[in-house]
């Protein structure tokens, strides 16, 4: 197969800034598509775009960005090494006392939106899916998945060969402190757990079923 990825990703980029499954379409500024490496064979997923990430269209710019790209820089990594998404493309808010603030995704708004993400993972085939907070790792590991106790361990799932899971940056952001750094270390660990095991799954003989990614 002989497959233009960077083309087959601007296609469905494309129809993706188009959709209105869902009413987050009435509310958006932009559809947070996905950005990076579209030939990596490491795919980081989030849950869904904040307040930034909305004005500007692109996935993890915010604080809890900056930490992202802290922990990928402290693995001599940077975002034109990786694909970076979310499950949900498009910011889920609600007006509180006067101001916007963000919201979980409702389930019908997930299961609206999770056809776009299955649909980059068929275009890009990663060999790890590092997925980053709870409902990233609930959708792409397992219905019951538990941060505190699963997180740094490698699974099998349907959409990668493998996938890790690791702490959302804002939830790192949120727990830091005087002298804790919030879990930023164990977030740093489980992208170098994820990094070693792309480095393992090259070298295992490769499935019709996953298509190893081109190295970039
Ligand atoms: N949090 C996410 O889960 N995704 C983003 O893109 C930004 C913040």
């Amino acid at each position: 197969m002989n497959e233009n990825i960077p083309e087959l990703i601007e296609e469905m980029r494309l129809q993706c800034m188009q959709c209105e499954q869902c009413g987050l379409s009435q509310t958006r500024n932009n559809v947070v598509f996905g950005e990076g490496n579209p030939e990596s064979p490491l795919m980081i997923v989030g849950e869904g775009p904040g307040a930034t990430e909305d004005a500007t269209g692109r996935p993890f710019v915010g604080r809890a960005g900056k930490l992202l790209d802290e922990a990928l820089a402290a693995n001599r990594m940077s975002r034109q090494h990786v694909w970076i998404c979310n499950v949900v493309k498009c910011r889920a808010c609600l007006i509180e006392n006067g101001r916007i603030r963000n919201r979980p995704p409702t389930t019908e708004e997930v299961t609206s939106c999770t056809p776009w993400l299955e649909k980059q993972i068929e275009i890009i085939k990663p060999l790890v899916i590092l997925s980053l907070g709870a409902p990233s790792a609930k959708f792409i590991i397992k219905k019951d998945f538990r941060m505190t106790k699963e997180r740094g361990i490698i699974y099998p799932t349907r959409f990668a060969r493998y996938a890790v899971a690791a702490l959302h940056p804002a939830y790192i952001l949120r727990q830091a402190g005087q002298d804790y750094d919030g879990g930023k270390s164990l977030l740093i660990a489980d992208i170098d757990l994820a990094r070693r095991q792309v480095v393992k799954a090259k070298k295992e003989p490769q499935t019709d079923l996953f298509q190893p990614a081109i190295i970039p």
